[in-house]
């Protein structure tokens, strides 16, 4: 078995700032990853232990049934897209420029478009990330209740309840921002996670690999999440600019923070329940 360098998400999302041109939107990101290195850490190490050995059948069904719970947001992306248009048809206050605000909704759905299968045949994520999990277990029923954890679910409620109910809409676009650069890291360090837990553990056919590893291979070719990250960002210029109003940067930091906070906790919880 060959040794491995231990896998960082933070080197994986620093090289990615430097497509934010916004010095103060850059250090509320740098700062939040410095205030949540041992959350990040935590994370990193339930990876390393997920591609580590052959788990049992229930732990595979945990392990599938919580990760999806912290991906695949294209109804809470649709509803902050919907909360943005509803201000430009709706708003009678004239200084609102309702074309910068449909732009906003407009850019901010674009994070959607692979999830959806827009240009793969309508095949989407959701399907994919089933491939994935079945290829470990033996039925769907990964699905079920009884394979969740209250964190995983407490995370997904969390995630959908800021960008479709939180009172300002940044906090929605900061939560859909965030999740995407976190995911470009994430899903780098999963597919080494996974190819490795494959190439020890199981004696796959290389389609039978491939077919296993499409969803995470997805977000990573073309640089799929790193352009959501970077398409959420002109959304919140769109969006400031379209209600007049000023970046909150505090806000920002602190919802980048609460994120990885909050997601630690499925992990950790998780990593707890694996044998
Ligand atoms: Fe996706
Ligand atoms: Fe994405």
């Amino acid at each position: 078995m060959k040794t491995l360098e231990k896998q960082s998400l933070a080197a994986y999302i620093e090289p990615a700032l430097t497509y934010v041109e916004d010095p103060k939107l850059k250090s509320a990101l740098l700062n939040a990853l410095s205030n949540k290195e041992a959350e990040l850490a935590l994370i990193e190490d339930t990876f390393e232990k997920i591609g580590s050995t052959k788990w049992t059948e229930d732990s595979f069904k945990m392990i599938f049934n919580a990760w999806k719970e912290t991906h695949l947001k294209m109804l809470a992306i649709y509803g902050l897209s919907c909360r943005m248009q509803r201000i430009a048809i709706e708003s009678e206050d004239p200084s609102i420029q309702k074309n910068e605000l449909l732009m906003a909704a407009a850019m901010n759905a674009e994070t959607s478009y692979e999830d959806l299968g827009l240009d793969f045949d309508g095949e989407t994520h959701t399907q994919l990330y089933h491939d994935l999990a079945e290829s470990f277990v033996s039925d769907d029923s990964w699905m079920l209740s009884k394979y969740a954890t209250k964190e995983a679910s407490a995370f997904k409620k969390y995630v959908y309840r800021n960008m479709v109910v939180a009172e300002d809409i940044q906090t929605g676009l900061f939560t859909n921002m965030f999740s995407e650069i976190y995911n470009h890291a994430e899903y780098s360090i999963a597919l080494v996670a996974f190819n490795r837990l494959i190439d020890d553990h199981f004696s796959f056919t290389p389609e039978q690999k491939q077919k296993a590893t499409t969803y995470i291979f997805a977000h990573i070719e073309d640089e799929t999440e790193l352009n959501h990250f970077t398409v959420v960002i002109d959304s919140l210029n769109h969006y400031v600019k379209g209600v007049n109003t000023e970046i909150n940067y505090e806000l920002a930091q602190e919802t980048f923070e609460t994120y990885l906070s909050k997601l630690s906790t499925v992990f950790n919880a998780l990593s707890e329940k694996m044998f």
